[in-house]
C-alpha cells in the first residue's frame, strides 16, 4: 500500500502550512480536502441553494466538478471548480463558514470520499483535514492530531488576514473560530476528534520549523 500521513485538527492549528512544508520534505503529494468541501459551499451559494435543504445541497456536490492541477513548476496546485480557477475565492472567511454549513451533511461528505481516496498515489500522500484519520483513511500509517490554543489560532487567523489586507476583529474572529468548532466537534458525521493512534501535537507557541520537526519525526521515527 501507499504511504500516508494523515494531518486533522481545529481551524487555525496551522494544518495547511505544515502539511505544506511536511509533503515538500517527504517528496509527498498533497491533499488539502478543506478545498473541497469550500469549493461545493461556493456553488451552494453562488447557484442559491439553501444550505438547509440536504438533498438539493448533495445534488450539488454530486454535480460539482472539483480537479486539482499542478503547477508547471510542482510548487501549487490550482483547483478548478466547474472548469473555473476561483482563485483566493475559496480561501475567505465566509467560504470557510459556507465549507463549514454544508461539511455538516452526511450525502456531502459521500460525494467527496472517492475523490479523495483517489489521490493515495505514489509516492505517498499528505491529506490535511478534519476527518482524514478516522474516516477517510484509516487505515494510513502515519496520524497526527494538530492543535493549539483557541487565543493563539485566532492571533493566527488576524495576523494572515491582515497580511492579506482584510480588515477583521481579532474578537469576532475567534468567536467565528470558536462557532466553527463546535460546529465541527459536535456535528453527527465525522465529528473533528483525533484518530485512534494519533500523534497529538500542541503548536501553541512553537514555531512551523518545531512543528515541522515534530511531524517529520512521526513518520521518519
Ligand atoms: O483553513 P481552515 O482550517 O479554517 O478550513 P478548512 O480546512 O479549509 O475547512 C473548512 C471547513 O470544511 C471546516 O470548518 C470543516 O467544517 C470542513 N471540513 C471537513 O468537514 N472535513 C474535512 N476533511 C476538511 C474540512
Amino acid at each position: 500500500t501507499i504511504p500516508m500521513l494523515t494531518i486533522d485538527g481545529p481551524s487555525g492549528s496551522g494544518k495547511g502550512t505544515i502539511s505544506l512544508h511536511v509533503a515538500r520534505e517527504l517528496g509527498w503529494r498533497l491533499l488539502d480536502s478543506g478545498v473541497l468541501y469550500r469549493a461545493v459551499g461556493w456553488v451552494v451559494n453562488q447557484e442559491g441553494i439553501d444550505p438547509a435543504d440536504h438533498a438539493a445541497v448533495t445534488a450539488c456536490a454530486q454535480r460539482t466538478r472539483i480537479e486539482f492541477v499542478a503547477a508547471d513548476d510542482g510548487s501549487e496546485v490550482r483547483v478548478l471548480v466547474n472548469d473555473e480557477d476561483l482563485g483566493s475565492q475559496l480561501r475567505t472567511e465566509v467560504a470557510g463558514k459556507y465549507a463549514s454549513a454544508i461539511a455538516a451533511i452526511p450525502g456531502v461528505r459521500e460525494a467527496l470520499l472517492q475523490l479523495q481516496l483517489s489521490l493515495r498515489q505514489a509516492p505517498g500522500l499528505v491529506a490535511d483535514g478534519r476527518d482524514m484519520g478516522t474516516v477517510v483513511f484509516p487505515d494510513a500509517p502515519f496520524k497526527v492530531f494538530l492543535t493549539a490554543s483557541v487565543a493563539e489560532r485566532a492571533a493566527r487567523r488576524y495576523k494572515q488576514l491582515r497580511e492579506k489586507g482584510v480588515e477583521v476583529k481579532l474578537e469576532a474572529l475567534q468567536q467565528d473560530l470558536e462557532a466553527r468548532d463546535a460546529r465541527d466537534t459536535s456535528r453527527a458525521v465525522a465529528p473533528l476528534k483525533p484518530a485512534e493512534g494519533a500523534v497529538v501535537v500542541d503548536t501553541t507557541g512553537l514555531s512551523i520549523d518545531k512543528v515541522v520537526a515534530k511531524v517529520l519525526a512521526v513518520v521518519r521515527g
